[in-house]
C-alpha cells in the first residue's frame, strides 16, 4: 500500500480510469482517491455505479462534467491536502460553470453539510455508506441545488456490486471484507467516518476472488480495519453475544482465509489490517497451512508503552503485543512483520517514547508506517486529553523512530540476500525497462532481469544484492 508496497494514507491523489461504457451518456467523470486501500477499493465501487449510468472517465479534470474526490480524514495533513486540491478544481469550474464537484469518503462524512459552507464550490457531499445514491445526487446537483447524503448504515457492504478495477496492474486487487470499525481507539476518526463494523457475506468474497483469478489476477488483499474481527453470522452488525446456533453457521476470519486460499493455489492471499487484541493463533495456523497465504503480518503497535496504550484504548499491553509477536515467530517463522506507530500522543514522556524504541529493537520490523499524533475532532482523545506534546518534540521523536526503522528495514532486507524467493511479477521496474519487479511472500520488492518473463508470472529469483528495502537478483528457472 505504501509506494509499491502499500497505499499510504498520505499518498497524493490518483486519477482513476474506467473503460468506456457501451450505453454511454456522453458525460465524463474525473475520479480521484486519497487515503487508505479501503478508499481506493470504494472508488472501484463508485466507478461501477456510475459506469452503469453511462459515465466514462477522463484524466483531465478540465474536460470533466463531474469531479469526484474520495477523501481521507485520518490526520489534519490528509485534510489539508484535499482542501488544496479543491482550489485547483476551482479553475475548472471557472471555465465550465456547469461542472459538478462532489466530495466523497471520510472527510465528507466527518464534516457533513458544513463542507458546503466551508467550500462554496462543492455541490455534493456523500459519505462512505451512501454511494448507491450517487446517481440521484448528481441529478439534484444538475438542477443547481446542493446534495448531501451522509447516512451511515448498519447493513451496507456493497456485496452485490462488481467493482470496476481502476488504475490496476491486472495482477493484484483489493477485496473489502468488512466495513466500519467498532474499536474506538482514542486517537482515531475512522469509527466516526465509517460507522459500525459489518462483515461481508463470505460467498460474495470468494466469488469475487474467483472472478479475479479467472480474469488473470494472481493476488488479492482482503481489507478491513480489523480483519481478525471478521465474523459472518448472516449480515448486519456484529452480534454482541451470538447464540450457539448462530456461531455454528458462522464464518470466522481464519475460515474465510482458508476459503479464499482454496480458490486456487496460484492465487496469493494477503490481508490488512490485523489487530493485536484480536489476532488469534487460529489465524496464524491458517497462514502457516497454505503456501499461497502470504507470510506477512501488518500488526500496528502504535506505542511500546502500556500506559499510553491504555490511554489510546487499544485493548492490549506491551506484554500482550510481544506475546503476539512471539506467536507469529513460533507458528510462521519466515513471516515478515510491519507496524504503525504514533509519536507524541497526549502526555507521552521521553521514557515512554524510549519504550517504543526498545520495543522496535525487540521486534526489528521489516517495514513501518510512522506518524506524529494529530488531534482529530470528536475523538475520545480530543474530548478527554490535552494534545500537550509540542510539535517539535513529536517530530523529533518521529525522526528517531523513522531512523531506527530504516536501520531495521536494511537489516531485514539483507537477510534475504543469498536466498531464493518466489516472486509474483507486477510490472517493469521503474529504473530499467530490462528489469521486472514483483514482491516475495513477505511483501519485499524484488528486482531482476526480464528475460522472457511477464507480468503475472511467478518466478524463482536468487537474490544476490540489495539496496535499502529492495532485493536484487536473477531468475533461476
Ligand atoms: N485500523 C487500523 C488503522 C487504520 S488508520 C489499525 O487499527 O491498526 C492507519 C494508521 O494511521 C493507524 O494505525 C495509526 O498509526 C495512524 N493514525 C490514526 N489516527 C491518527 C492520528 N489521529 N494521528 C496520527 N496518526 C494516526
Ligand atoms: Fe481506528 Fe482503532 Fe478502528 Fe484502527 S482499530 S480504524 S485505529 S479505531
Ligand atoms: Fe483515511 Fe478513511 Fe482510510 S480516514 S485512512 S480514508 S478509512
Amino acid at each position: 500500500m505504501h509506494e509499491e508496497k502499500e497505499i499510504d494514507e498520505t499518498k497524493q491523489g490518483e486519477a482513476l480510469m474506467l473503460e468506456k461504457p457501451e450505453n454511454g451518456n456522453g458525460k465524463k467523470l474525473f475520479l480521484e482517491s486519497y487515503g487508505c486501500a479501503m478508499n481506493f477499493s470504494d472508488s472501484e465501487i463508485v466507478a461501477s455505479i456510475l459506469k452503469d449510468k453511462g459515465f466514462s472517465t477522463t484524466q483531465d479534470f478540465f474536460e470533466a462534467d463531474v469531479i469526484f474526490v474520495n477523501t481521507c480524514a485520518i490526520r489534519e495533513g490528509a485534510e489539508q491536502r484535499v482542501r488544496k486540491r479543491l482550489t485547483e478544481y476551482r479553475k475548472a469550474k471557472k471555465t465550465n460553470p456547469d461542472l459538478i464537484i462532489g466530495v466523497l469518503g471520510c472527510m465528507a462524512e466527518r464534516l457533513k453539510s458544513q463542507f458546503l459552507e466551508e467550500e462554496k464550490l462543492v455541490d455534493i457531499v456523500v459519505g462512505p455508506d451512501a454511494y448507491r445514491s450517487l446517481p440521484e445526487l448528481i441529478e439534484i446537483a444538475e438542477t443547481g441545488q446542493k446534495a448531501v447524503n451522509v447516512l451511515l448504515s448498519k447493513e451496507e457492504t456493497y456485496a452485490d456490486i462488481a467493482p470496476v478495477r481502476l488504475g490496476s496492474n491486472g495482477v493484484t486487487a483489493f477485496i473489502s471484507i468488512t466495513r466500519g470499525c467498532d474499536n474506538m481507539c482514542a486517537f482515531c476518526v475512522v469509527p466516526f467516518t465509517r460507522g459500525r463494523e459489518r462483515s461481508r457475506d463470505p460467498e460474495t468474497i470468494v466469488n469475487e476472488a474467483k472472478e479475479l483469478f479467472e480474469q488473470g489476477y494472481k493476488e488479492v488483499t482482503l481489507l478491513g480495519q480489523n480483519v481478525d474481527s471478521y465474523l459472518w453470522t448472516g449480515g448486519g452488525l456484529k452480534k454482541e453475544n451470538p447464540s450457539a446456533e448462530e456461531l455454528a453457521g458462522a464464518t470466522t476470519f481464519a475460515q474465510l482465509l482458508e476459503k479464499v486460499a482454496l480458490v486456487n493455489p496460484d492465487l496469493r492471499v494477503r490481508f490488512s489490517t490485523s489487530h493485536p487484541k484480536d489476532m488469534g493463533d487460529d489465524v496464524l495456523y491458517m497462514i502457516a497451512k497454505y503456501d499461497n497465504i502470504c507470510k506477512y503480518v501488518h500488526l500496528p503497535v502504535q506505542s511500546g508503552n502500556s500506559r499510553i496504550l491504555e490511554m489510546m484504548n487499544r485493548g492490549y499491553t506491551r506484554e500482550w503485543y510481544l506475546n503476539r509477536i512471539a506467536a507469529i515467530r513460533r507458528i510462521i517463522p519466515e513471516a515478515a512483520i510491519s507496524m504503525d506507530i504514533i509519536t507524541g500522543f497526549c502526555s507521552e514522556t521521553e521514557e515512554e517514547h524510549k519504550d517504543t524504541l526498545s520495543l522496535m529493537e525487540e521486534v526489528k520490523y521489516e517495514f513501518g508506517y510512522m506518524f506524529a499524533y494529530s488531534e482529530r475532532p470528536k475523538t475520545l482523545a480530543e474530548r478527554k486529553y490535552k494534545d500537550d506534546v509540542p510539535a517539535e518534540v513529536k517530530s523529533r521523536r518521529l525522526a528517531e523512530i523513522v531512523d531506527l526503522q530504516l536501520k531495521h528495514s536494511a537489516l531485514r532486507t539483507k537477510e534475504g540476500v543469498g536466498k531464493v524467493h518466489r516472486v509474483l511479477v507486477e510490472g517493469v521496474s521503474k529504473k530499467s525497462k530490462e528489469e521486472l519487479f514483483g514482491r516475495n511472500s513477505q511483501n519485499t520488492v524484488v528486482v531482476f532481469p526480464k528475460k522472457d518473463y511477464k507480468k503475472g508470472d511467478y518466478v524463482n529469483v536468487l537474490v544476490t544484492d540489495c539496496t535499502g528495502g529492495t532485493l536484487i537478483g536473477k531468475s533461476i528457472d
